[in-house]
């Protein structure tokens, strides 16, 4: 199969996991490059349902490995969590799950900044998972961040957290008036995560570099969408990382060349958590059918998620972000009991029509969706495994899609369960 991109190409919750978890089946290696926990991928095996927010969901699949590269940012008691909760299910983690020494780590402060700076802004709020990302991120860059290495060597890490969290607590205390952290118990919480940690740490990019050399398949899971990457997403209504394809190359250390196909993964129609702009956003009772039907709680922070149309718009900006070489379609489902479907095809902003979609916040909250309806199909699509035997109104709607896009959709995914997949 080569190797692999699995991405995001819309605000994230595309069903990733599935996909990812399905394509698994034929790689040798699962990896992650960029995010952290704010990520929820979930996957259905056999009825059991797993989320899993930190390690790749190829780990499900017996005799695949994983690699936590080091453009993750890691909490390290959320990543012993998840290990110890798959050791409990049975599920062998030692050996097959590598995690990068320069990974930066996601501090206890950093999850409290991120809730105390979300409240400071009040109606501005990005709406963030609260799981630190942002702060550990921005530490990363202003070059005062603790890396999953610096966990393994207790006189670096006593230097490196003593001088950090002297500023991290006067923050904490003198501006927002809150509790601050004693360095001595963060510091034997911290060795301890390193103790525990220690059989999975290694160099990730000589790994990386061994497996690629060897040709073995690589599936590179992304987490997010396009549209939350912080360069080209809907800034400031973004995450902290780049969730577009160039991160693979920074968030494991290899070379271009190496990803053979892109694959976008877009529901059917669109869902966002959080603040900032969403044209196709349906705030009535259509809404509400498409969250009800397709479960859309945040897999992260069980928060409803905000549903609408498929916007074509925003998707080709995805597609040649990531030049995109195909794309699979999620949920398709979820469409099911509808009588009309809709696309988003251009904006209308102040009365000019564009296909662009605006790098300016304030030009894109005025894009007022046009619309084509399509007739939706009456019966269901659910748990369908053969293109032949999606209604003609279903393949119109995918065949309009594909033929804007000018990319092919490989996959459609009609149930949750890893066995409802379409594969052309
Ligand atoms: P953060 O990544 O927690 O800082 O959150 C920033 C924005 O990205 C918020 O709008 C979050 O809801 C959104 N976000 C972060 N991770 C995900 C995800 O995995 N799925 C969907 N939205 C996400």
């Amino acid at each position: 199969m080569g190797n692999v991109a699995v991405l995001g190409v819309q605000w994230g919750d595309e069903g990733k996991g599935k996909i990812v978890d399905f394509l698994a089946q034929d790689a040798q290696w699962v990896v992650r490059y960029q995010g952290g926990t704010n990520a929820g991928h979930t996957v259905i095996v056999k009825g059991k349902k797993y989320i899993l927010h930190l390690i790749p969901s190829g780990i499900l699949h017996p005799g695949k490995r994983c690699i936590i590269g080091n453009g993750v940012v890691v909490d390290p008691p959320e990543l012993l969590r998840e290990i110890e909760e798959l050791q409990r299910e049975g599920i062998e983690v030692d050996d097959r799950l590598f995690l990068s020494e320069t990974a930066h780590l996601i501090m206890p402060y950093h999850k409290k900044l991120d809730a105390l700076s979300e409240k400071l802004k009040g109606k501005r709020q990005i709406g963030t998972t609260l799981r630190g990302i942002g702060p550990a991120y921005s530490d990363k860059m202003a070059r005062t961040g603790l890396r999953v290495h610096d966990l393994l060597r207790p006189e670096r890490l006593k230097e490196r957290l003593e001088e950090t969290l002297k500023v991290k607590n006067l923050i904490i205390k003198e501006f927002f008036g809150e509790e601050g952290y004693s360095f001595q118990e963060l510091y034997q919480d911290a060795l301890a995560w390193g103790e525990a940690l220690q059989p999975y740490v290694c160099n990730t990019v000589h790994l990386m570099k061994k497996v690629i050399q060897q040709k073995d398949p690589v599936l590179f899971e992304g987490a997010q969408g396009a549209l939350l990457d912080i360069d080209h997403g809907t800034y400031p209504f973004v995450t902290s990382s780049n969730t577009t394809v160039g991160s693979i190359f920074t968030g494991l250390g290899i070379p271009p060349g190496h990803i053979h196909r892109v694959m976008g993964i877009s529901k059917a129609y669109t869902t966002r958590v959080g603040g900032g702009p969403f044209p196709t956003e349906l705030k009535g009772e259509e809404g509400q059918c498409l969250r009800d039907r397709g479960g859309e709680y945040g897999a992260t922070t069980g928060r409803p998620r905000r549903c609408g149309w498929l916007d074509l718009v925003a998707l080709k900006h995805a597609a040649w972000l990531n030049g995109l070489t195909e794309l699979t379609i999620t949920k398709l489902d979820v469409l099911d009991t509808l009588k009309e479907i809709k696309i988003c095809v251009a904006y209308d902003i102040e009365g000019e029509l564009t296909e662009e979609m605006p790098a300016d916040l304030d030009t894109f909250s005025k894009a007022k969706p046009v619309y084509k309806t399509f007739s939706g199909w009456e019966g269901t699509v659910k748990g369908a495994t053969q293109w032949k035997d999606l209604p003609l109104q279903a393949r119109s709607y995918l065949e309009y899609i594909e033929d804007a896009l000018h990319i092919p959709i490989r996959i459609v995914s009609t149930g949750p369960d890893r066995e409802e997949t379409i594969i052309r």
